[in-house]
């Protein structure tokens, strides 16, 4: 048997170990793998521009150590279907038909489509033509309903922890306030447990709306119990006064968040006259090799997609349930994000060791 696989949407850890995990378990049955070049615009292969190499045990060897993804990905491309802030486009006629079409010159009798809610509903068009899609759930920003944890997640925040242990050291030195920016489009789970691992005074997250004032009044008392340093981390797609700050214009393809850090250190530092500095900590939250938890995630996610496709369980995704790895259909994945919870257990914790989420709901100090 012929399959695909091909990871579309941002990198992260974890992409290579799910390669790796995939190729071993269909070498296993004899199967042959495809890996498309670029995410879905590897299905625009042609003949005489083929966009897609064969991936074997020996040449996938141990890549389950490295970040990134040796296929390559894309997200603006062809098969776009975001547009600025929760917008749809539709996927052309023409570009469905050739995918198909390449599909089904390679003899391919499944496609392992690896990536975010934007990629799995391109997968859902794709198999509302025919193919026969398997889904792998991914984003470091661990916001997908299907499953309790997507691979990359703990490797940005533990790359989230270990910045902030080098930014207190300096923000102390200087006695200035610090204010790290985390990924997280519309869930704070990178800066949440970022923030919590790394001793962070404040977090700020889009889940739990935040005013200036409360941010400040914080920021005043833990100056007035005499610590020197304070650390802030907001998530990128934090909104302050319901207004999310973006880098670009509405273009092809979603928007580009970012910017609260730089907003919020320019107004701390006028309100409270503490000297403020920030730090866009970005894509190295994406890069780098993956922790040794995203590594086995990677590579049972890998594998078991390779069960799927043996049981003809096309159009579900894989999924990690408690410590057990198990299937759900796509579209109830993409349904709902996994947000956190602000009255959640963790935020209660978090609360009573004194952080701050810049809203009323602070603990009281004492
Ligand atoms: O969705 C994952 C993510 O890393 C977000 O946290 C971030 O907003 C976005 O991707 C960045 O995408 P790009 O690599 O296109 O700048």
């Amino acid at each position: 048997m012929n399959i695909g696989i091909l990871n579309a949407g941002g990198d992260c850890p974890g992409l290579n170990a799910v390669i790796e995990g995939a190729v071993g378990a269909a070498s296993a049955r004899g199967w042959t793998v495809y890996g498309f070049y670029d995410g879905f615009e590897g299905l625009l292969s042609t003949p005489e521009n083929e966009r897609w190499r064969i991936l074997t045990p020996e040449s996938c060897l141990n890549i389950r150590s490295t970040g990134g993804t040796i296929l390559g990905t894309v997200n603006k491309g062809n098969f776009t279907v975001k547009s600025g802030v929760g917008g749809r486009m539709q996927i052309a006629d023409d570009v469905l038909a050739r995918s198909k079409a390449t599909v089904e010159r390679l003899g391919l009798s499944a496609l392992i489509v690896v990536g975010g809610d934007g990629s799995q509903t391109i997968g859902q068009e794709l198999r509302q033509i025919g193919l026969p899609i398997v889904g792998v759930p991914k984003t470091i920003d661990n916001d997908l309903g299907a499953t309790d944890y997507t691979f990359g997640f703990w490797t940005a925040v533990s790359v989230v922890s270990k910045q902030l242990d080098r930014l207190r050291t300096t923000a102390y030195s200087h006695q200035r306030i610090m204010v790290v920016e985390a990924m997280g489009r519309h869930a704070g789970w990178i800066a949440l447990y970022g923030g919590i691992s790394g001793g962070a005074d404040v977090i700020l997250i889009p889940e739990i709306p935040f005013t200036l004032e409360d941010v400040v009044r914080k920021v005043e008392l833990t100056k007035a119990l005499g610590q020197r340093e304070i650390i802030i981390v907001v998530s990128e797609g934090a909104t302050i006064g319901g207004k999310l700050l973006t880098l670009d214009e509405e273009t092809k393809g979603e928007v580009r968040l970012g910017g609260i850090a730089a907003f919020l250190s320019t107004k701390l530092e006028t309100i409270t006259g503490i000297e403020t500095r920030y730090c866009v900590l970005g894509h190295t939250q994406r890069g780098g090799s993956p922790i040794p938890f995203d590594r086995v995630l990677g590579v049972r996610c890998g594998a078991k997609a390779i069960d799927l496709i043996e049981e003809g369980k096309f159009g579900e995704t894989v999924a990690l349930h408690r410590t057990d790895m198990v299937s759900m259909p796509i579209e109830e994945a993409v349904r709902t994000l996994h947000l956190v919870d602000s009255k959640s257990q963790l935020i209660e914790a978090a609360r009573e060791i004194g952080i701050s989420f810049g809203d009323a709901g602070d603990a009281p100090e004492s």
